[in-house]
């Protein structure tokens, strides 16, 4: 069953020309969560992987399932304001907006490997602030993995243009 179909796009949110792509839809099917994440651990268990990094807030749904079936740690990125101890934050230009994503300085330790994952990619411009922070506190990056690649905005492109491994697995057009 592809995955796909399962994802549900809203025109026009959360603003005129966005077409938002909806992972709801298959989030709340059984077999289309379960689909994702076995592929996702099925991709990654043969992988030296430490700590699986997820993005606030859909990047958590998927990461903490695939961490968990990993048996790894899970790390939240979050938007600024929300983690309660001591921080390292990074400014991001979205889609529609601008905003800072931050993580706590002990999430992750120097030389530990990274999985980032998030439910997509666009401009690639949360991810590229994740990768910042992520390495600013001397971890690796293992892969950057997302449900779905928006390929016409650029994001793996600028991804890979840093070094970093992308895996999506699907892409919209
Ligand atoms: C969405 C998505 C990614 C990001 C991708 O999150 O979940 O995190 O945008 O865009 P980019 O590649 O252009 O940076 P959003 O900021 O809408 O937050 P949410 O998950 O809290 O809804
Ligand atoms: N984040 C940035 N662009 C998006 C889109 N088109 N659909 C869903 N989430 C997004």
């Amino acid at each position: 069953m592809p995955i796909k179909s399962l994802i549900r796009t809203v025109p026009h949110y959360p603003k005129q020309g966005v077409m938002f792509r909806d992972i709801t839809t298959l989030l709340k099917d059984p077999v289309g969560l379960r689909v994702t994440v076995n592929e996702l651990v099925h991709r990654y268990t043969p992988v030296k992987i430490d700590r699986v990094a997820g993005i606030e807030a859909r990047g958590f749904i998927i990461g903490a399932a695939l961490a968990y079936q990993l048996g790894v740690g899970f790390v939240p990125i979050r938007k600024q304001g929300k983690l309660p101890a001591e921080t390292v934050g990074h400014d991001y230009d979205l889609e529609y907006g601008t905003d800072r994503i931050e993580m706590h300085v002990d999430s992750v330790a120097a030389g530990e490997q990274v999985l980032l994952v998030d439910d997509l990619i666009a401009t690639g411009g949360t991810a590229e602030a994740a990768c910042n922070l992520i390495e600013s506190m001397g971890g690796g990056i293992v892969e950057c993995c997302f449900v779905i690649d928006l390929p016409d905005l650029g994001g793996r492109r600028r991804l890979e243009n840093r070094g970093q491994k992308v895996f999506a697995l699907c892409e919209f057009e």
